[in-house]
């Protein structure tokens, strides 16, 4: 296991023993505590029992869901980080199901799943993050925001560049390029695509560190921004502001009920 993992298993394991042997049962709200016999009042689950609903979630802190975002893509790459950021800031937080949770478990999202630039793995991450905290229907609802918002950001954003710039990625455990990273809008939620616009922009090749690090920004800005939603969805304020834009509303108004989706068509097809 690598020193910030270590690091932080050390710092949670205090804490996650207290509220493992019940002192923190207050802080998960009535929630199962795994693996060791203790059973919050609300649930008849046998111990042991894997929880069925969604787990308890407290509000995070966003600047430190980009760090860890950027330091556990380096790790582990773009899928793992904004899934390790929200589920290693749960363990200190609330402890409990989330000292039960392998943080390895989205490693496969990497490179659009398995290097195929499918689905963006940082959106892949936060996505499952999303879905352990938040009920299915307000899943969908948070997770097509986020879908939204990346394909119409800039990446990375100022905030990461900054960040980047001043070598203020503190939880990184080697050297990182620190120069600013030109942005671009993928219009996509596709690896494929958010890379190739990207590449295409700044002529840093796939294999370089500079588009590492900047998968690495990104990874840290998706991060953040599921973490805002969900502070947000957990204050009762969350609103979905994401709409297709007009182009392929148009094309939907013929095509809902044959085509899933709402990807822009016009990047893939031709309009007719
Ligand atoms: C006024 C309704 C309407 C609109 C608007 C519309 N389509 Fe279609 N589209 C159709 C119909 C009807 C077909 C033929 C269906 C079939 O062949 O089964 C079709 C076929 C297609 C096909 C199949 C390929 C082909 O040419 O046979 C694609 C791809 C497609 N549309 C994409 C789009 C995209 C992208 C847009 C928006 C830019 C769009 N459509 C807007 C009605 C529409
Ligand atoms: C990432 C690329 C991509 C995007 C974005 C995309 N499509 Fe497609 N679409 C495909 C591929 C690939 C197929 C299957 C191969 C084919 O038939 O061209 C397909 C198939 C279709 C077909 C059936 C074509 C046929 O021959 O019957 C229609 C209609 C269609 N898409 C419409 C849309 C509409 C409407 C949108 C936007 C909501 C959209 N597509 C977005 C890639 C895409």
């Amino acid at each position: 296991m690598a020193d910030l993992e270590k690091a932080l298993e050390k710092q949670v394991s205090r804490r996650s023993f207290l509220k493992t042997t019940g002192i923190g049962l207050g802080v998960a709200a009535g929630a199962l505590v795994l693996g060791t016999g203790v059973v919050g009042a609300q649930t008849t689950q046998a111990p042991g029992a894997v929880p069925e609903a969604a787990l308890p979630y407290v509000e995070l802190d966003p600047e430190d869901a980009r760090l860890r975002g950027h330091a556990a893509y380096w790790k582990a790459g773009c899928s793992y980080g904004p899934f390790y950021a929200v589920v290693s800031m749960l363990r200190e937080k609330v402890g409990g199901p989330y000292n039960q949770i392998p943080l390895r478990m989205l490693g496969y999202g990497r490179g659009g799943v398995a290097n195929w630039g499918t689905i963006c793995g940082a959106l892949n991450g936060a996505a499952a993050a999303i879905n352990l905290v938040a009920p299915d229907a307000d899943t969908n609802k948070l997770v097509s925001e986020l879908v939204g918002w990346y394909t119409g950001f800039a990446f990375p954003s100022k905030e990461a560049n900054a960040i980047g710039v001043a070598g203020g990625f503190k939880y990184d455990e080697k050297p990182y390029p620190k120069l600013e990273l030109v942005t671009s809008v993928s219009d996509s939620p596709l690896c494929h695509a958010s890379n190739a616009k990207w590449i295409a922009k700044s002529g840093f090749l796939l294999p370089t560190n500079e588009r590492k690090e900047r998968c690495a920004r990104l990874t840290g800005d998706v991060a953040a921004k599921a973490v805002e939603l969900l502070n947000a969805w957990k204050a009762g304020k969350f609103v979905a502001t994401f709409k297709v834009d007009d182009q392929t509303a148009s094309c939907l108004s013929c095509h809902a009920e044959d085509q899933e989706g709402k990807m822009a068509c016009v990047s893939c097809h031709e309009p007719h």
